[in-house]
C-alpha cells in the first residue's frame, strides 16, 4: 500500500484534534467529524483495555463466541447501511462494498464456531503416571491499527478472533474512514462485546506511532496488528521487535498475473480488468503487472486495453468498474506513480491519464468528475524487470504488462520484485499450475482466477515486501491471538525427573530384536 498513514491528512484533517472525513465522489460532503486522541490518549485507552481484558478471558469461549454470533447476525441485518457507508466513505462500488461487509459476516460464522473449538492438545509423556497438556491462552491486549482501503472487512479479519480468544482490542482506524469505524465499533458492542474490552480510537499516524510505543513501554500492549504501506509496517515491526514481540504485518503487494501460452485468454483478461481496476486498483491484492507468454502477448494487451477503455468509471453508488479514489493524498501518490510512465512503455485505457476533470474527461463518466477525486484508468505495456513500474506498488487504477518466453523467466518476473502477497497463473496445464505454486514466492497463489478474491477462511498474508509471515484469517489467525501454553502433571506421587528418570526401552518392550552393531 502506498498509503501516507504516518502524516495526518491535510484534506481529512482541520486540526491535530480533530478528523474530518469527507465523501471522495463528492468533496463538499462531510461524512463525519470526529475527536483524535493525543499520545497519552492513546496510552490511558491501553490501560483502559489492559484493566478489563482479564475478566473478559474468564467468560468461557464458547459463550465469547455466541457473542461474535450475535455481532454476525447484526452485521447480517445491517448489511446494506453499512455498505452504504463504506461507499460514501471510502468510495467502493456499492457492489464491493456489499462484499465486504459479506466478509464480516463471514469471519464472524467462522469464528462464531472456533469458540466451542479453540483447541489443545493432550500429548503422552516419556514417563508413566504423569500426562503433558497445550492450552491456547490469549496474548492480553492487541492494539489494531487499519488501512482505509478495506475499512471494515480487513478491520473484522483482526477484532474477531482476538476478541473471540479473550484478548482486549484497541482498534485506530484509517483517518480517512472514521466513520464506517464508528458503524462497525458500534455493532460489536450492540452485539455483546463489552465496552471496555474494545476501544476505538482516532488518531493521525504519528500520534499513533508515539502512543503504540509508550503503551508498549507501559507493558500495555501484548499484540500489534497493522494493515498499512510497507514502509511504516518496517517502522511497526521494528518498534514491536524492540519490545521482543512479533506484530501481524499485512503489508503492500505488487500482484502479478502470469498468463501462460495455453490459457483461456479471455477468462485471464476479465480477471485482470477486476483485480487492476476493482477499488480503483487500491487492494493490497490489486494486480500490478500481468506477465503474458509472447505468444499471445499483443492479443492481451489489446483485449485489455478494450475491455479497460469501454468500461464505466464514476459514481460509486451506480454499476460502476470503479469510483473514486480513497483522498487526495493517495491522487498525489498515484500521480508521482504515472511518472514513472518511460517512452518504452505504450499507454492504453482511456481518453487521458491522471485526475479526471472537464478538461481531462473520460469518455463514458458516470457523474460529475470535479466533485470527487476520479482518475482515469491506465494500462501500461512494454513493462519490464528493468523498470520502476516493475517494483513499485501503484495502489491506483494502473497496472502494467510485460511478457516472456520461457516458464523460468515468467516464474523470475512473477517473484522479481520482492513483494510477495498473491500471485495468480493462467493455464490450462495441471503441471504448469502446481510448478509456478512450488516456485512462487507469493502467500497466496491463484490458478484461473485473479489475485483478488480471497476468502475468508484461508490464510491470508504475505511475504518479503508484503509481511513477515503472519496470517490473518481462518484456524491460522488464531497463532496471532493466543499463546501456547504447555502444562505437565505427574501424578507417581515421586520426583520423576525428565530425561534423567525415563524408563529405558528394557523395561516395557522387547528390544530383544535390536542389535545396534549391525550392519548388511
Ligand atoms: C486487502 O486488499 O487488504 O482478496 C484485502 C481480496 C479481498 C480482501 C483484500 N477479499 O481482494
Amino acid at each position: 500500500m502506498v498509503s501516507p498513514p504516518l502524516s495526518s491528512s491535510p484534506s481529512s484533517s482541520l486540526s491535530p484534534a480533530r478528523i474530518v472525513s469527507r465523501n471522495p465522489a463528492d468533496l463538499d460532503d462531510v461524512v463525519t467529524e470526529v475527536d483524535a486522541t493525543d499520545r497519552d490518549g492513546f496510552v490511558a485507552v491501553c490501560r483502559l483495555a489492559r484493566a478489563a481484558q482479564l475478566d473478559w478471558a474468564a467468560v468461557p469461549a464458547p459463550v465469547r463466541g455466541r457473542v461474535i454470533a450475535q455481532v454476525g447476525r447484526l452485521v447480517e441485518s445491517n448489511k446494506e447501511a453499512l455498505a452504504a457507508l463504506v461507499t460514501r466513505e471510502m468510495g467502493k462500488p456499492y457492489a464491493e462494498s456489499l462484499g465486504e461487509v459479506q466478509e464480516i459476516i463471514d469471519t464472524c460464522d467462522f469464528f462464531l464456531g472456533e469458540g466451542r473449538r479453540l483447541y489443545g492438545q493432550t500429548v503422552p509423556s516419556e514417563m508413566p503416571d504423569k500426562q503433558l497438556f497445550t492450552f491456547r491462552t490469549p496474548v492480553g491486549v492487541a492494539a489494531i491499527v487499519t488501512a482505509a482501503n478495506f475499512p471494515v472487512a480487513v478491520p473484522s479479519w483482526y477484532l474477531v478472533p482476538a476478541l473471540l480468544c479473550g484478548n482486549a482490542v484497541v482498534w485506530k482506524p484509517s483517518e480517512s474512514t472514521p466513520a464506517v469505524a464508528a458503524a462497525l465499533a458500534e455493532l460489536f458492542w450492540q452485539g455483546g462485546i463489552p465496552r471496555n474490552v474494545l476501544h476505538l480510537v482516532h488518531a493521525d499516524g504519528p500520534t499513533t506511532f508515539d502512543g503504540l510505543s509508550g503503551a508498549l513501554d507501559a507493558q500495555l500492549v501484548d499484540k500489534v496488528g497493522f494493515t498499512g504501506s510497507t514502509t511504516v509496517g518496517r517502522r511497526i515491526g521494528e518498534l514491536a521487535g524492540r519490545h521482543l514481540q512479533s506484530a501481524c504485518l499485512e503489508l503492500g503487494g505488487k500482484n502479478p498475473l502470469v498468463v501462460a501460452a495455453d490459457a483461456d485468454l479471455e477468462l485471464a483478461v476479465e480477471g485482470a480488468l477486476f483485480s487492476g481496476f476493482g477499488t480503483a486498483g487500491q487492494r493490497c491484492t490489486s494486480l500490478g503487472t500481468a506477465f503474458v507468454h509472447e505468444s499471445l502477448y499483443d492479443e492481451f494487451v489489446a483485449r485489455l486495453a478494450a475491455a479497460v477503455s469501454s468500461a464505466t468509471v464514476g459514481e460509486p453508488t451506480g454499476d460502476v468498474l470503479f469510483g473514486p479514489l480513497i483522498n487526495e493524498n493517495y491522487l498525489a501518490a498515484f500521480e508521482k506513480c504515472l511518472d514513472l510512465v518511460q517512452p518504452h512503455h505504450v499507454v492504453h485505457g482511456s481518453t487521458g491519464t491522471g485526475r479526471i476533470t472537464a478538461d481531462n474527461p473520460r469518455a463514458g463518466f458516470v457523474g460529475d468528475p470535479s466533485r470527487g477525486v476520479f482518475v482515469h484508468p491506465t494500462v501500461v505495456s512494454g513493462v519490464t524487470a528493468d523498470d520502476e513500474l516493475y517494483r513499485v506498488e501503484t495502489f491506483g487504477p494502473l497496472v502494467g504488462v510485460g511478457s516472456w518466453s520461457t516458464f523460468d523467466e515468467a516464474v523470475s518476473l512473477a517473484n522479481g520484485h520482492g513483494y510477495g502477497l498473491s500471485a495468480a497463473i493462467y493455464t490450462s496445464d495441471a503441471a504448469t499450475a502446481f510448478r509456478f505454486r512450488e516456485r512462487c514466492s507469493a502467500g497466496m497463489v491463484s490458478v484461473n482466477n485473479s489475485t483478488s478474491g480471497a476468502e475468508a477462511h484461508l490464510p491470508f498474508g504475505g511475504n518479503g515486501l508484503s509481511g513477515n509471515g503472519s496470517r490473518q484469517s481462518g484456524i491460522w489467525v488464531l497463532d496471532q491471538f493466543t499463546r501456547w501454553q504447555s502444562m505437565n502433571w505427574d501424578y507417581a506421587g515421586k520426583l520423576q525427573k525428565a530425561q534423567m528418570d525415563t524408563p529405558g526401552l528394557g523395561s516395557a518392550v522387547a528390544a530383544s530384536a535390536y542389535d545396534p552393531s549391525f550392519r548388511l
